[in-house]
Parts: structure tokens; sequence; C-alpha cells
């Protein structure tokens, strides 16, 4: 890989934008120039109404190898100051840019994925995985914390006693195990991954763009409020949805449909 090299690589299929962190060389470790692009990649595709649905996977054989270890943790020409601006933006861009994006987003897990790869999974709505992948919280190897928002995703994902067993062994296991804790939503063999990704994607991506934002964002707060402020917030985004939909950004075609007898989700395919 040279220089040139650009860290993250966006493909179109229709309506799904596949976005690939490009370090295969290095397992995409994350670095400085991977979660730049990673930023921009991320504010141009809420943006392009032509993108309803992201993928995020690895080129090569790994998903994500987690932070780079030798640029976070070796030493380097940084600025104190410009060196707490890039462990910020490696936090947020995950924790705020990716969990909060207004589109839904799929974690296609085609390899490898240690440390703070774990909590670009969970900042991703759903999870399919190489059943032969191998992930492993191995912070704890390395003398070291889950750091950043990993503990975070870790809480919100996993049952205690399986984040606290991964987290004080740093045991590693394949997709399949991810699947049975419910890190990932399916483990599927490695040939079918991208076709069970894609199909997953493009079901999704048929739906109406404002509610699957907004049902994205009610279950997001869902899990940190109350019931009361829970109810209050989904009225109010009952509200938005409508505002959102009169102004064009959707239409109320399936309502409609549904009304004529058209249209019946809950019967027998
Ligand atoms: N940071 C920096 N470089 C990395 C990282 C990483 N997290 N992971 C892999 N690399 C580099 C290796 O140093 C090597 O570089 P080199 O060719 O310049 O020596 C290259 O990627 C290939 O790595 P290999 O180990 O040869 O690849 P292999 O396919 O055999 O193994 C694996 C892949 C399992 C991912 C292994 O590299 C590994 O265990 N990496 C560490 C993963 C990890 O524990 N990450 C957690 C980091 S802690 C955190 O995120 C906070």
């Amino acid at each position: 890989m040279t220089d040139n090299t650009p860290p993250v690589l966006i493909e179109s299929d229709g309506p799904v934008t596949i976005v690939t962190l490009n370090r295969p060389e290095k397992r995409n470790a994350m670095n400085a120039a991977l979660i730049r692009s990673m930023i921009e990649t991320l504010e141009t595709l809420r943006a392009d109404n032509g993108c309803r649905v992201v993928v995020i996977t690895g080129a090569g054989p790994a998903f994500c190898a987690g932070m780079d270890l030798k640029e976070f943790f070796g030493s380097d020409d940084r600025t104190a100051a410009s060196r707490e601006r890039l462990i910020q933006d490696a936090s947020e861009w995950r924790y705020r840019l990716l969990r909060q994006f207004p589109k839904p987003t799929i974690a296609m897990v085609n390899g490898s994925c240690f440390g703070g790869g774990f909590s670009l999974v969970e900042c991703c709505d759903l999870a399919i995985s190489d059943r032969e992948a191998r992930f492993g919280l191995s912070e704890i190897n390395f003398r070291h914390i889950p750091a950043g928002p990993v503990s975070k995703s870790m809480a919100s994902i996993l049952r205690p006693r399986d984040a606290l067993l991964l987290a004080l062994t740093g045991r590693p296991f394949d997709g399949e195990h991810a699947q049975r804790i419910g890190l990932v939503n399916e483990a599927v063999a490695g040939d079918q991954l991208l076709a069970h990704t894609l199909a997953l994607a493009h079901e999704i991506a048929a739906k109406d763009a404002a509610a699957l934002r907004l049902t994205k964002e009610c279950y997001r707060y869902a899990t940190e409020m109350d019931w009361d402020a829970s109810l209050a917030f989904n009225a109010a985004k009952s509200y938005e949805l409508l505002a959102r939909q009169a102004n064009g950004e959707s239409r109320d075609e399936a309502v409609l449909d549904f009304r004529a007898g058209r249209l019946k989700p809950g019967a027998p395919a």
C-alpha cells in the first residue's frame, strides 16, 4: 500500500453504500488517517440522499484489529493538543457519528475483530459475521483496559457475565460464539457473507427513510430513558415523522395502501 492509497473505500450497490476500512496490511487497525477518513465519509453519506443504508466492512483478512497500537501507544511527534484531538476523534466517530447516524448501519465482520473494533460492531445497528471470524477483547493482554467507547459498548450490548468474562480474560472467540452472546445478529459461512448482508441491507433500504431514521432514534434513546420520558420522546418523534413526510422526505403511501387493503405486512409470505 502506498501513501496515496485511500484508508477507506466507498462503493455503491444501488441504495446501499459499502464502506471498507482499507489498511489490509495492518489488519485495518485504526490510525489517524483512517479515523479522519471515516469522519469525512460518514459526514458525506449523511447528506447523500442516494445512500439509504451503510454497510461497514474490512479489506483483506481482517475486519478491524482495533486501535493502531503503534500509532496510539508509541511515541510520535504530535503536540499534546493534536494528540488529545485525535483521541477525541477516535472515540467520537464511533459512539457519536456512527451510533447516531441517521440511516441504518450494518457491520459486516469479515475477519479479525479486536479491541476498538468491538465498538465499531456495537455502534452499527446490526451486525453479520463470518462464522470463522476471530473476536477478542484483547486489551487485558496488553495490561490495558478496553479504551474509549469500548466499555460502554460492551455494557450496552452484552449480558454482564459475558462482557466481564471476555474483558477479564481476553479470550478469543469465533463468529458463532459472537452470535450466541448477541454481539452479532447472525454468523454465516464466509462465502455467503456479502450476499447475505446485502440482502438484509436492501430489505431495509426499501423501507421509508424517515421512519427508519426515527425508529432507530426512538430505540437508541429509549435504552437510556425511563418509561415516561421515552413515551414523551416517542410522541414527539411521531409528530416529527409527520413533518418530515409532509416535507417530502418520504410519503405515507404505505399507510394509504394498508387502509385500502393493498398492503398486509403481517400476512404469511
Ligand atoms: N495495531 C497496529 N498494527 C497492527 C495491529 C494493531 N492493532 N494489528 C495488526 N497489526 C499489524 C501487525 O503489526 C503487522 O504489521 P507488520 O507487517 O508491519 O509487522 C500486520 O498488521 C499484520 O499483522 P499479523 O499479526 O502478521 O497478521 P495476522 O493475520 O497473522 O493476525 C491479528 C491478525 C490476529 C489481528 C493480529 O495482528 C493481532 O492479534 N493484532 C492485535 C489485535 C489486538 O489485540 N487489537 C487490540 C488493540 S487494543 C485497542 O484497540 C485499544
